[in-house]
């Protein structure tokens, strides 16, 4: 798991406790999740490029300083569920654009089926773009989302994948694919079920987030 970056943080265990439990609740739910996105945030964005700039402060001294071009990120939140990613990025990386990628799953086949992309048409411009989806389960969504990205002209090296719940095999389908993709999630769970959802998991997170 070279490119695959595990989160450790006691915040983190807790709300993926909060996340995991049948009975929490919508309200708590999203919190969770948005909170659990800071954490993600944080790390996903730790290799962004700064560009040199000078301040005065209030000491009417000039110094060198440095700071972050974030219209130069590109989030793209998987609908449904990485959706609840986007809050949490952008109170890091503000002025970050988005591009929505729709994929829904055949509940039969477990394939993934495109129905909607808002890429941007100038892929050289951005230095990152994260890909946003709670769930890293088969990795059929992830490298039908990573194949509309490359086709649209984004690098692989440029893109982070970030989850929340993955599993080996989402992982393993990704860097078969996509080895210069670097993978962050929260953690990694035991397998999936005939239905293609994590075990432990947390269930349906698009349902959870949204419906339920
Ligand atoms: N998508 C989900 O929402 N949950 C899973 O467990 C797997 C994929």
């Amino acid at each position: 798991m070279n490119n695959v970056t595990l989160l450790k943080h006691p915040v983190v265990s807790d709300r993926l406790t909060t996340l995991r439990h049948r009975d929490t609740e919508i309200e708590l739910f999203r919190r969770a999740l948005r909170e659990l996105g800071f954490f993600l945030a944080m790390e996903a964005t730790s290799k962004l490029p700064l560009v040199k700039s000078r301040v005065v402060t209030p000491l009417g001294i000039e110094v060198d300083s440095e700071e972050l071009d974030s219209a130069k990120v590109l989030l793209a939140p998987i609908l449904r569920a990485g959706l609840g990613f986007v809050e949490s990025f952008l109170e890091l990386v503000p002025r970050a654009k988005i591009a929505h990628i729709g994929i829904s799953r055949d509940h039969d086949t477990l394939k993934a089926m495109p129905y909607l992309n808002s890429l941007p048409g100038n892929p050289e411009y951005f230095d990152a773009i994260f890909m946003l989806d709670p769930m890293l389960a088969t990795g059929n969504s992830a490298v039908k989302a990573l194949e509309i990205l490359t086709e649209g002209g984004f690098k692989p090296e440029k893109i982070i994948l970030v989850c929340a719940f993955a599993v080996q095999e989402g992982i393993k389908q990704v860097y078969e694919k996509f080895p210069a993709v670097h993978i962050v999630t929260a953690t990694v769970d035991w397998s999936l079920n005939d239905l293609g959802y994590i075990v432990p998991g947390l269930g349906d997170a698009g349902d959870r987030l949204y419906l339920i």
